[in-house]
């Protein structure tokens, strides 16, 4: 394919939203033609997963459940929205990926070990891997100190205790340790115009922007 996959990837309250804000802007300003997605969500059917998934408080889904809505979002954005983008030679960048499902439903939810979570997801996706993913790197109490400020409504996720989204962390940690040529790690305690710079950085490693 002639496009570039970029995946931004991070715990909660990583700076992952303002970040790919600021890129927006950026690719704007710069008359660069970049597609921008976010799991789960973006189509009307994603949209209603992701409701489900998040935010369906009457009868929440069961962990397995979860994992599947996640999987079918995923499908319909690499299908519909990923690959026809990168056909057209654009840099696409996604707000999420496979790595969080590798975090969250393997290592947060312990569904099932991480190789095995690898394993079933790639066979789903058929191994359709990002060219570069940058992990916004946050420790969970700091990402908590973070949304009390914030104070936010929080979804179904968001509410998951501390020790889940330690676990998250070092499900991402994991995959940045397997994986050191696809990922770039970047400290996102640091200022946001410094995680900023930084992103810059590692894209232009990839692709002239
Ligand atoms: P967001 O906060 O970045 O919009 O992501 C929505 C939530 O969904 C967030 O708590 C992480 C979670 N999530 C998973 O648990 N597994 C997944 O595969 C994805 C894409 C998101």
């Amino acid at each position: 394919m002639k496009g570039i996959f970029i995946t931004l990837e991070g715990g909660e309250a990583c700076g992952k939203t303002t970040q790919i804000q600021m890129l927006k802007e950026y690719f704007k300003n710069k008359k660069i033609n970049a597609l921008f997605t976010k799991e789960p969500g973006g189509m009307p059917l994603t949209d209603e997963l992701r409701r489900l998934i998040l935010n369906y408080e009457i009868d929440p889904p069961l962990e397995k459940t979860e994992l599947l809505l996640y999987m079918a979002a995923r499908i319909e954005d690499i299908e519909k929205v990923i690959k026809p983008a990168l056909q057209e030679g654009k840099i696409v960048i996604a707000d999420r990926f496979n790595d969080s499902t590798i975090a969250y439903q393997a290592s947060g939810r312990q569904i099932m070990s991480i190789d095995d979570m690898i394993n079933f997801t790639e066979n789903i996706i058929d191994n359709f891997t990002p060219d570069l993913t940058i992990y916004l790197r946050l420790d969970p109490q700091t990402a908590f100190e973070r949304k009390k400020n914030i104070d936010l409504e929080l979804d179904r996720i968001e509410k998951a205790g501390l020790d889940f989204h330690r676990r998250v962390l070092e499900g991402f940690d994991y995959m940045a340790k397997k994986e050191p040529e696809r990922f770039a790690i970047i400290d996102a305690s640091k200022s946001r115009d410094e995680v900023f710079k930084e992103i810059l950085s590692v894209i232009r490693k990839k692709v002239e922007i």
